[in-house]
C-alpha cells in the first residue's frame, strides 16, 4: 500500500480511449468530461499496439498529448498498464505467451487476454511494458493513479495447460509438499492407481479419460490463483518503484471467482470492479418471475452484493471502473435499462461505499467488438440517456456530500474463494453453486433491511449482530478461531466443514473442525433434481431444494424434516441449517438469527434496498410500485422524499 491521496467521498469517471477517435476531437471531449463532472478519466488499457507499434519503437507522443489534453482540462488521469492486450507482432515473436485450453488448444491471437501467467516470456514482456510505461507516465502530474492490467481472468483466463503451465506448477507442488511421498498421501492418488515417483511425472488435471483427482485439481486452482497474485505484484512493484505517490489498483469482475481476490488484493491500494447490472442479471440463475421482474432494472442485490464484496476484498476501500450506462453488448439478451436505472445504481455504488464510479464508456464505438455497447455518448457525439442520467448524479453529488467511509455493517456474511473451488470440484448435484448460494443468502438478510459486510474466512467477527456462513468446506483454523471469538449470533450453511485441506472427507464426519461449536456429525447427504423437495417444519418452515444432510446431535432441534430428522440444529449461538433452504425457509432461518442477534428488522418488498453510509441512509426501488417508508419523524430528505417511485431512490439523514 502506498501513501497515495485519496479522493473525495464520491466522484465520477469515465473510461476514454483517445486512440478511438480523432485527436480534433480530444480538447473538446475533455471539455465535455468537465462540464459533464466527471473527475477521474481512465486511458490505455489496450493501446500496446499504438504505444509500442514495432518492437522496441515507442510512441509516446499521441499518448503524451492526450494525458496533457486531459489535464489541461482539470481531469485526472488513470492511467493503465496495457498487458490485457500483447500486440500481434509480439505473439508472432513469442508464441509461448498464448494460453492452452483443458483440451490442449492454443487459445490464438485476435481478441484479448490471449496470454498465460506462468509464461516465461510473457512475465519478461510484462516487465518490459510495464516498466516502459511507468517511467514514461509515472511522473506526469495529471496521472492521480494506475490500473494494472484489465480484468484479470475475463474470457476464463485463470487456468492454462500449456507447456509453462506446467513447469510453474510443478515448482509450485514441490514447494507446497515438500515430497512427492507427502503430494501421494495428501492428493490421495493411490486411487486408481495414479501414484507418482516425481514431481517430474506430474501431469496437469485435465484431458484424462473421466475425472481427475480433486486434489490434484483443487492445488491446481490454488496454484493458478497464486499465479494471478504474484502477476499483480509484479506489475505493483513496478509501477510503485517509477510512480511513486500514486494508488494502483486492478478492475475486478462480477460473478467471478476464479482466483482469490483477497489475494490478489493485497498488493492494490484498494479495489476496484467493474458493474453490469443488467448483464449480470441475464446470466445469474434466476427463476423466470424474478427474471421478468428485474430484466430492465436489474437483480437488486447483484451489484450489491459486489459493492460489499469488493469493499472487503479492498480491505474498506473501492471503486467501480467501469459503471454499465446503458445496453451492453455481452449478455444473451441486452436491455436498454429502465429510465432512471443508470442514476440509480451509481448512488447504490456511492451509499455501499464506493469512492468513484467511473462509466464505461464515454463514447460508443462504431467499429470493433462492441459497436452496440452504449456509452455516455452515441457515436455521433451526442448524449446518449444513460449520459443524461450521469450528468444529473454529478448535479445532486455538488448538493450532498458523503461520509468518506459507510461504517460497519451489522451483518458480516462470510465469502471464501476456495469454498468456490471445492464445490464446484465436486458439486455432488449440478446446480449446488456457491456464488448463488451466497447470493441468496446476501439477498435474505437485505430484504429485512440489513446492512451487510463481507468478509474473508479467519477475518475478525467481532462486533456484528449476525453471521452469516453459507457454506465453508474446509473451516481453518483462522476461520474457526474467528466464529469462535465472536458473540454473534451465527447461522452456518450445508457442506460447512466438510473437507480438510486435501479435499477429503474429515475424519470425525463433517462439519470437522465446527464440531467445537456444533455437536453433530453429518452422516448422510443427497442433491436433489429440479422438483424434487423435501418439507420442513417447525420453529422453521419451509422446504429443503437442491441438497439435503442427515445429522446425528444431541443439540436442540430447530426444525425438523417430513421423516422427523433435524433439518436446523441450535447449539449455544450457531445455528446449523442441513439443506439448500427455499426462499420460505432462509427466509425464516436468517430472520431467526438477526433477531437473535438483537438486529432492527424492517420487511422489504422484493424490489427495495436499504443502505447506510456514515449518517445518511437511502433507499432503491428496482420494483414496479411506489414504496413508502414507515412513519418516522426527524428525517431530512437530501435526494428524493418518503414515498420512492420505481426506479428512484431517496437518501435521509437519520
Ligand atoms: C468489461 C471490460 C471492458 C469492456 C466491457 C463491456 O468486462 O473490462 O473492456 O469489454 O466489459 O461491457
Amino acid at each position: 500500500m502506498t501513501d497515495a491521496p485519496q479522493p473525495p467521498g464520491a466522484a465520477l469517471g469515465v473510461c476514454y480511449y483517445p486512440e478511438h477517435w480523432p485527436e480534433s476531437w480530444w480538447v473538446e471531449d475533455a471539455r465535455q468530461m468537465r462540464e459533464a463532472g466527471i473527475t477521474y478519466v481512465r486511458i490505455a488499457e489496450f493501446a500496446w499496439s499504438r504505444i509500442e507499434p514495432e518492437p522496441g519503437r515507442f510512441a509516446w507522443d499521441w499518448l503524451d498529448r492526450a494525458i496533457e489534453v486531459l489535464g489541461a482540462a482539470g481531469l485526472r488521469v488513470v492511467m493503465c498498464t496495457p498487458t490485457a492486450t500483447p500486440p500481434k507482432w509480439l505473439i508472432d515473436r513469442e508464441p509461448g505467451i498464448l494460453p492452452v485450453a483443458d483440451d490442449g488448444q492454443v487459445r490464438g491471437f485476435g481478441s484479448r487476454r490471449h496470454s498465460s501467467f506462468s509464461s516465461e516470456p510473457w512475465l519478461r514482456e510484462t516487465r518490459r511494458i510495464t516498466e516502459a510505461v511507468a517511467r514514461h507516465c509515472g511522473a506526469s502530474p495529471h496521472v492521480a493513479g494506475w490500473q494494472i492490467d484489465n480484468e484479470f481472468g475475463c474470457h476464463d483466463t485463470v487456468r492454462s495447460y500449456g507447456a509453462h503451465d506446467l513447469r510453474a506448477f510443478r515448482l509450485w507442488l514441490r514447494a507446497r509438499h515438500g515430497s512427492i511421498g507427502r503430494l501421494n498421501a495428501a492428493w490421495g492418488s493411490v486411487f486408481w492407481s495414479g501414484e507418482f515417483r516425481d514431481f517430474d511425472e506430474v501431469p496437469l488435471p485435465a484431458g484424462a479419460v473421466t475425472e481427475t483427482l480433486p486434489a490434484a485439481r483443487l492445488d491446481y486452482q490454488r496454484f493458478a490463483s497464486d499465479q494471478v497474485a504474484q502477476y499483480c505484484r509484479l506489475q505493483a512493484e513496478i509501477l510503485r518503484r517509477h510512480s511513486p505517490g500514486r494508488f494502483v489498483t486492478h478492475n475486478f469482475m462480477g460473478r467471478f471467482v476464479e482466483f482469490d481476490h483477497y489475494a490478489v488484493a493485497e498488493t492494490l491500494d484498494f479495489a476496484s470492479w467493474d458493474s453490469y447490472p443488467l448483464g449480470f442479471t441475464e446470466q445469474f440463475p434466476l427463476d423466470a418471475a424474478e427474471r421478468a421482474l428485474f430484466a430492465e432494472t436489474a437483480h437488486p442485490d447483484i451489484a450489491a452484493f459486489h459493492h460489499d464484496l469488493y469493499r472487503g476484498v479492498g480491505s474498506g476501500r473501492f471503486w467501480v471502473m467501469e459503471q454499465q450506462p446503458g445496453p451492453v453488448n455481452w449478455a444473451p439478451w441486452n436491455p436498454v435499462p429502465k429510465p432512471g436505472m443508470v442514476r440509480l445504481w451509481t448512488w447504490e455504488a456511492f451509499a455501499h461505499g464506493a469512492e468513484v464510479v467511473s462509466y464505461f464508456r464515454w463514447r460508443q464505438c462504431p467499429f470493433g467488438q462492441e459497436q452496440l455497447h452504449a456509452g455516455l455518448q452515441r457515436p455521433d457525439r451526442s448524449r446518449s440517456a444513460g449520459g443524461e442520467e450521469a450528468l444529473r448524479v454529478a448535479g445532486e453529488l455538488r448538493a450532498v456530500a458523503l461520509a468518506a467511509k459507510p461504517g460497519p455493517a451489522p451483518i458480516a456474511l462470510v465469502f471464501d474463494y476456495e469454498a468456490a473451488w471445492m464445490l464446484r470440484i465436486q458439486p455432488q448435484g449440478a446446480d449446488f453453486n456457491y456464488l448463488e448460494l451466497c447470493l441468496r443468502w446476501y439477498e435474505a438478510a437485505r430484504r429485512l433491511g440489513q446492512d451487510v459486510d463481507i468478509v474473508a474466512p479467519g477475518r475478525p467477527l467481532a462486533g456484528y449482530r449476525a453471521v452469516l456462513v453459507p457454506s465453508l468446506p474446509h473451516v481453518s483454523d483462522a476461520a474457526l478461531a474467528a466464529l469462535r471469538d465472536t458473540k454473534s449470533a451465527m447461522l452456518i450453511g450445508p457442506r460447512t466443514g466438510s473437507r480438510t485441506p486435501d479435499f477429503a472427507i474429515p475424519d470425525t464426519l463433517p462439519p470437522g473442525p465446527l464440531q467445537a461449536l456444533l455437536p453433530m456429525r453429518v452422516t448422510q447427504v443427497a442433491s436433489l433434481r429440479p422438483g424434487l423437495a423435501h418439507g420442513v417444519t417447525g420453529g422453521l418452515a419451509g422446504a429443503a431444494v437442491r441438497w439435503r444432510e442427515w445429522i446425528d446431535t444431541d443439540a436442540e432441534m430447530l426444525a425438523r424434516f417430513d421423516d422427523d430428522m433435524p433439518a436446523a440444529i441450535a447449539s449455544d449461538r450457531c445455528v446449523y441449517l442441513a439443506c439448500w433452504p427455499d426462499r420460505a425457509l432462509l427466509d425464516a432461518a436468517v430472520r431467526h438469527v438477526i433477531a437473535a442477534g438483537g438486529g432492527d428488522i424492517v420487511t422489504l418488498p422484493p424490489g427495495v434496498r436499504l443502505r447506510r453510509r456514515g449518517g445518511r441512509r437511502f433507499a432503491f426501488n428496482y420494483g414496479p410500485d411506489a414504496w413508502t417508508l414507515p412513519e418516522r419523524a426527524g428525517r431530512r430528505f437530501v435526494l428524493g422524499a418518503a414515498t420512492v417511485a420505481p426506479q428512484d431512490l431517496a437518501c435521509w439523514d437519520e
